[in-house]
């Protein structure tokens, strides 16, 4: 095998003149400079990050060596909300900042999805990089221009499309992220061989554990898979007109019983995805579209990663109609017909349309008992 160092790829998302490269490896933040130079020069640079990701990580940013502004946050779900985006837009104020001047969003997907917002509306937009420092960004938030606030109506309802011109994803950062939040980035790597790449499923059956156990070649490897999957979706359908909701795979359950557990750090984003990709295929078999034995080996896979599956979440299952009633705020639905990302097999994920309600209704109430 290739030494560490050696290993570093490089993944384009294809926008046409919106166009940007994902670089991968390990090693990169030293080289901050270089990599930003491909696009900057003598430009200002505000970064936003929050506590935990500036204690770590500030001398990285020195390598820069030029005025850098910055906008430290207390970390956490909450911090993606009208009030401090209207902080982090006073101190890019504050910093002068110019419509070409450089927003840098460094740390995980809160923070990634904050920053991109507010560099998408100031001034009308001005540039912006992502350096994600979690899992689960360096593996999707950070990838495909999403970009949102949370409102009382519901998570992530708030917000644009709005593409960053660069990705550093330099997996040395996540030495120091909690092993929980490790396996919560796992869900999103699990889900693009769950979605649509059966290969990369059975790949994970063998090296799942040296992801989590963050071997940096496994890692490389998994993390270059799944932002191929994503850049190319994401080039298909910029917009999620149609392709790009298979992103969403166990999502639309995982968004209810992130609602019911209350957006506290309980039950973390990731953490919900696994559990929702096991209801995505177990909701699947039991629709007769695919062979129990896909939603088998779903589970199987999950629990020999001590990753949630729905005994897990069962806490969160107990008022079935509630779940339903967030599920029906899902941004993929249209008028009122419940869209779900279902599937024929591992590997072969499909959005339905028109959803029968009662029929997930009354599969929420089955597991309720199931579980209870
Ligand atoms: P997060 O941003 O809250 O980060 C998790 C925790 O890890 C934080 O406490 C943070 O301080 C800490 N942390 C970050 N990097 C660290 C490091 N290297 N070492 C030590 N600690 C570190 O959570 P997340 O899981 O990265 O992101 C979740 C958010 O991403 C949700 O709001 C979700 O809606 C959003 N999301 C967006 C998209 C998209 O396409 N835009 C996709 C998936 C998820
Ligand atoms: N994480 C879903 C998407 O980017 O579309």
């Amino acid at each position: 095998m290739m030494p560490v160092s050696n290993i570093r790829q490089s993944v384009r998302v294809d926008l046409g003149n919106r166009s940007y490269p994902i670089h991968i490896g390990t090693g990169l933040l030293p080289d901050l400079r270089r990599y930003l130079g491909e696009c900057f020069s003598n430009r200002k640079v505000h970064v936003v990050t929050d506590q935990p990701v500036h204690d770590l990580y500030r001398p990285e940013l020195d390598i820069l060596e030029t005025d850098i502004s910055i906008t430290i946050l207390p970390p956490g779900e909450a911090q993606k909300s009208f009030s401090t985006l209207q902080t982090v837009l006073d101190d890019m104020f504050s910093a002068n900042l110019s419509r070409p001047d450089y927003v840098i969003a460094f740390g995980g997907g809160v923070i990634g999805d904050l920053t991109g917002f507010a560099a998408s509306i100031y001034k009308r937009g001005c540039q912006f990089i992502q350096i994600p420092t979690t899992l689960l960004a360096q593996v999707d938030s950070s990838v495909g221009g999403k970009t949102a606030i949370n409102v009382p109506q519901g998570k992530n309802l708030v917000g644009t499309f709005y593409q960053p011109g660069l990705v550093l994803v330099d997996t040395d950062v996540l030495s120091t992220l909690p092993e929980r939040q490790v396996r919560a980035g796992y869900a999103e790597v699990l889900k693009y061989g769950l979605l649509g790449d059966r290969a990369f499923f059975d790949w994970l059956e063998s090296n799942g554990t040296h992801v989590l156990q963050l071997d940096p070649n496994a890692l490389i490897h998994a993390i270059s898979v799944s932002c191929r999957t994503k850049a190319r979706i994401v080039a298909e359908d910029e917009r999620e007109s149609g392709r790009r909701a298979l992103l969403n795979l166990g999502h639309t359950f995982a968004h209810a019983l992130e609602a019911r557990a209350g957006y506290n750090g309980d039950l973390l984003h990731g953490e919900a995805v696994s559990a929702g990709m096991d209801m995505a295929f177990d909701y699947s078999s039991r629709l007769g579209l695919s062979e129990a034995g896909a939603a088998r080996a779903v589970a199987r896979h999950l629990q020999n990663h001590n990753m949630p599956t729905i005994r897990s979440v069962s806490h969160l299952l107990s008022d079935p109609d509630r779940l339903l009633a967030t599920m029906m705020q899902d941004k993929k639905n249209e008028a009122d017909s419940l869209t779900l990302v279902l599937a024929r097999d591992i590997g072969d994920a499909f959005v339905k349309k028109g959803c029968n309600r009662e029929g997930v209704l009354d599969y929420l109430k089955h597991l309720k008992h199931q579980y209870a």
